[in-house]
């Protein structure tokens, strides 16, 4: 019976981590980044930046491990430079460098949005 409880209480925690991790993705970074299909919410009807799918598919290439794959995302999203690019020049030529979420996302938020993206994000 404890068990059960103990199941049930971490199915319901991770649930509830991955419906805020979505809540702050579709706040924070969609306004810039397509995450799917359904997400298409742009600004002045612009792209801002690449699809996050892309995105992911260039730290999964980089990257092998989770946590090292959270790490970069976390990040990156807060502090963005030219040196950190996984994205080419073309890229920042034509987006330009993404400002940093700081002021708008606190350290707790992206924890559980790297966590989010790491897990959730289809690679096309
Ligand atoms: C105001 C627009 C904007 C917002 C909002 C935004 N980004 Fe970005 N992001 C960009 C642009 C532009 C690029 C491409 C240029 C670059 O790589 O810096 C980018 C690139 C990235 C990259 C890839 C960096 C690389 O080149 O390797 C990551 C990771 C990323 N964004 C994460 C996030 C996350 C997570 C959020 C939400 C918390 C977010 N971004 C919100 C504009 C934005």
């Amino acid at each position: 019976m404890k068990k059960l409880i103990i199941a049930t209480l971490l199915i319901g925690a991770s649930l509830n981590a991955a419906d805020k991790g979505a809540e702050l993705v579709d706040q924070k970074c969609t306004p810039c980044h397509l995450f799917s299909s359904s997400s298409a919410k742009l600004t002045n009807g612009k792209m801002g930046g690449p699809p996050m799918w892309g995105i992911m598919k260039k730290i999964r290439n980089k990257y092998a491990k989770s946590d090292d794959r959270i790490a970069f995302i976390r990040d990156y999203a807060m502090n963005p430079t030219e040196e950190k690019m996984l994205f080419p020049a073309a890229t920042r030529e034509y987006f330009g460098v993404m400002p940093s979420m700081k002021d708008k996302v606190s350290e707790e938020e992206m924890q559980i949005i790297a966590e989010y993206l790491n897990n959730y994000q289809a690679v096309k």
